[in-house]
């Protein structure tokens, strides 16, 4: 982690780990016993929370960062700050995802946690997905 490239204080780090660990604990994971949260913050300073939620048809579940992503869009807002996820071992948050958060923001950071509320890795959506296809892409 490079604590000198975000503004974030230790305490919102751990807050924001612990948002996304209470989101972990409603995840809907019987397929993969794999339950994610997340807590996605935005510039206007709200919070939204997500957790993985799985369907008996394996493809249709969705990651919890994508939820909380398109709770916070749904409800207007689209300028995000940083989305903490907090997973069993602070494994990183999928491809799909990474191009989810790319839509809203390549400087947005990620902040991967474990189950036990250690902060993993602290890291943004442009390190993650570097020369990601964003909505500029789509211009002629
Ligand atoms: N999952 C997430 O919700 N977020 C991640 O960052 C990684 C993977 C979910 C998808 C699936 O429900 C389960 O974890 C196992 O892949």
């Amino acid at each position: 982690m490079r604590p000198s490239m975000t503004a974030l204080t230790d305490q919102e780090r751990h807050t924001l780990i612990d948002l996304a660990n209470k989101a972990r604990h409603l995840a809907y994971a019987p397929y993969s016993n794999y339950p994610v949260g997340a807590a996605l913050r935005t510039k206007s300073g709200r919070i939204f929370t997500g957790c993985n939620v799985e369907n008996a048809a394996y493809p249709t579940g969705i990651c919890a960062e994508r939820v909380a992503i398109f709770k916070a869009v749904s409800e207007g807002e689209r300028d995000f700050e940083v989305i903490a996820i907090a997973t069993p071992n602070g494994g990183s948050p999928c491809g799909s995802c990474r191009q989810v958060m790319a839509e809203f923001g390549l400087d947005t950071i990620v902040l991967i946690g474990d189950s036990e509320g250690r902060v993993v890795q602290e890291t943004t959506v442009n390190a993650l997905l570097p020369a990601a296809f964003v909505p500029r892409d789509l211009e002629k």
